[in-house]
């Protein structure tokens, strides 16, 4: 299998591959256990031993305080968030390799042969350690990532290799565990991504979250006492697990009914199509908001989207395309496939990383479409002006094609200056530094005092196809230079403006 490069969705919920036929279509690659969708879940039998997928799913009941779900969410930060049994401690980056692995192998044993590369997708404003801590997951489980794709580009690539005509349309991705929106244009095979917003913390399970406050409200009323996290740990998982059902459920029906017992004590609960809508009125709004917003920054309006692409399995939750249909006075296009649309668009950019490969005697061909991605953010650096304090002066703005390098040259703040700590900043022109994200910090010491104070210190940073920063700064009079290293500890800056 010369130089195949499969697509991996890895999902907060549920994990899906796909790879390229020879037609140019994108097809699902099944795991070891015949399906195409493996749940984000790891579990450990005995505290100890790892499993993943449908089996640790399924095991949530029975050992949830052995049972990691959610980690996507934790990417970039070093927290323990299992130390089994002897004693070993595994981080997000772990748990995630684990799910990594499980594919990898899974992939291996569905096509016959060694699966090395692959394209990943993240969520589109996943930031620089978050997107770093995927690829080291992706490393450890022995894994090349050719390109780390944002998931609404991805639904975008699936969805623009199917059309015939130039047009401009919006995708909307409500996943398990945030929400994405992304504007974009296709054009001659030319797939241009117009800007990007999100929600990080926002996805079905923040509607299960919902429900799951209901149910435990209505289960108190009835039975007469509020079960514990704690004392009640398998009733809590069996009501995040049925109110999961209950949303399912009340996508294609009036109403469902929740049998829920801890303690000896049962009751039966009804849910309608109303309350839930009601319960997650909230989520819906920010959605849209959401998308509007982003329109009006890329500078549309909704008459000027020819589709609206709704992916997602959080999207089939009830109110959420009609609440956007209503805002947007448009249509959504029913054709894509929710689940699967995110992996098809990692297999078609995996063919072209590849340019093409052949598997089993027959030949994959590169499709020809080319995406062409913007940053999701402003970064830029912390500055101490007169009037605004500590604050941001941007290098790169935020929808800048990437790849993309920028520079922008700095005033020191006192004339006997001779050390300069420089921190990067995530946020707009002029926000306060204490309302920005500190992407890292480095410095330039033993610089010479100059009494003339001119612009003299140069910023430049790079952002690589995969959204991934590195920065480097000089002193223009020195010739003194410095390589970015993100660390995450504080910091002051003392420069201005040029
Ligand atoms: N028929 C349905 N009705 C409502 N919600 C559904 C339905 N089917 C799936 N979901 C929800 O969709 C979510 C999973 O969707 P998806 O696979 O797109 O997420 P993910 O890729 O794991 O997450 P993310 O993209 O946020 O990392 C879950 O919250 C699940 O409950
Ligand atoms: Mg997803």
């Amino acid at each position: 299998m010369n130089g195949m490069v499969i697509g991996i969705d890895f999902g907060t919920t549920q994990s899906k591959m796909a790879l390229l036929d020879e037609f140019g279509r994108a097809k699902s690659i099944r795991n070891a256990e015949g399906d195409e969708i493996t749940p984000t879940v790891v579990t450990f039998e005995d505290g100890e031993t790892p499993i993943v997928g449908m089996e640790a799913y399924r095991q949530a009941l029975s050992q949830p305080q052995y049972t990691l779900m959610d980690f996507k969410l934790k990417l970039g930060s070093d927290e323990i968030l299992y130390p089994s049994k002897s004693g070993k401690k595994y981080t997000a980056i772990d748990l995630t390799a684990l799910v990594l692995s499980k594919l990898k192998r899974d992939a291996e044993a569905a096509l016959g042969g060694s699966v090395n590369a692959a394209v990943l997708t993240c969520p589109a404003n996943f930031q620089d350690h978050q997107r770093q801590a995927l690829l080291d997951a992706a490393q450890r489980a022995g894994l090349e990532v050719k390109r780390l794709v944002p998931e609404p580009s991805a639904a975008a690539l699936a969805y623009g290799l199917q059309r015939g005509s130039d047009q401009t349309f919006f995708v909307s991705d409500l996943g398990g565990g945030t929400f994405d929106a992304t504007v974009a244009r296709i054009q001659n095979q030319n797939l241009e991504v117009l800007g990007t917003s999100g929600l990080p913390q926002v996805g079905g399970r923040n509607f299960d979250h919902a429900t799951i406050q209901h149910l435990l409200k209505e289960f108190e009323s009835k039975a007469g006492f509020r079960p514990d996290g704690k004392q009640d740990m398998a009733f809590m998982e069996d009501v995040r697990e049925r109110a999961e059902q209950a949303k399912v459920a009340l996508a294609s029906r009036e109403k469902t009914t929740v049998t829920l017992g801890a303690r000896g004590k049962y009751a039966s609960i009804e849910l309608t199509r109303a309350t839930f809508e009601k319960l997650t009125a909230p989520l819906v709004a920010q959605t849209v908001g959401t998308c509007n917003d982003l329109l009006t920054l890329v500078g549309l309006s909704w008459e000027k989207i020819d589709k609206l692409i709704f992916v997602g399995g959080g999207s089939k939750a009830v109110g959420v395309k009609e609440a956007m249909e209503k805002a947007s006075g448009r249509r959504i296009s029913q054709d894509i496939d929710p689940l699967r649309a995110v992996a098809y668009g990692a297999a078609i950019q995996g063919a072209i990383e590849a340019g093409g490969f052949v598997l089993d005697g027959r030949a994959i061909p590169a499709p020809k479409i080319q995406l062409s991605d913007v940053l999701a953010y402003a970064v830029g650096c912390m500055v101490d002006e007169p009037n605004l304090g500590f604050s941001n002066a941007v290098i790169v703005p935020r929808h800048s094609r990437i790849p993309s390098r920028q520079t922008r040259t700095f005033r020191l703040k006192d004339a006997a200056q001779v050390h300069a700590e420089i921190v990067l900043l995530q946020g707009n022109e002029g926000d306060p530094a204490d309302q920005c994200l500190r992407l890292g910090q480095m410095e330039l010491s033993d610089l010479p005092a100059d009494a003339s104070l001119p612009p003299r210190i140069e910023i430049t940073l790079d952002f690589d196809k995969n959204g991934l920063c590195s920065a480097s700064g000089k002193d223009t009079l020195s010739g003194k230079q410095n390589q970015m290293k993100i660390d995450y500890s504080k910091g002051v800056s003392r420069m201005h403006r040029s």
